[in-house]
């Protein structure tokens, strides 16, 4: 997390695969993902703590523009509290070991 969003190199990289009869298209419908679904596993690493508060801007965010290209069994890793101190890095990668877990079980 870059001041609360995505980083924008993970922005320019959505921007160059985001793309209109590439990636996704309209139909009449609606827009319509072209990209088979398949696992996609999400590590998000934070200086401070989000995980299923509304400043948790990214989640929502990279649920949108994944599923809208057709990506839609999304697993997210949470490293979080990485900026509070050396017991709240423990406790986030601890989480993350249990994040991952789940993830690959
Ligand atoms: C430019 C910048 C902005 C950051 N903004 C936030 C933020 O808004 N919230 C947060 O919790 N951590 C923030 N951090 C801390 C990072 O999320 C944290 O250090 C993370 O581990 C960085 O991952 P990386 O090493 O893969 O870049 C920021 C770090 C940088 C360098």
């Amino acid at each position: 997390m870059y001041n609360f969003g995505v980083p924008a190199q993970l922005k320019n990289w959505i921007d160059a695969i985001a793309r209109n009869g590439v990636t996704f298209h309209y139909t009449e419908s609606g827009p319509k993902g072209l990209l088979a679904d398949k696992p996609v596993y999400i590590a998000l690493a934070r200086g401070g703590l989000y995980r299923g508060t509304e400043s948790d801007t990214q989640v929502p965010y990279l649920k949108a523009v994944l599923g809208f290209l057709g990506l839609k069994n999304l697993h997210f890793i949470y490293a979080e509290g990485l900026n509070m101190g050396p017991e709240s890095v423990a406790k986030g990668f601890a989480q993350a070991e249990v994040d991952l877990a789940a993830a690959f079980a």
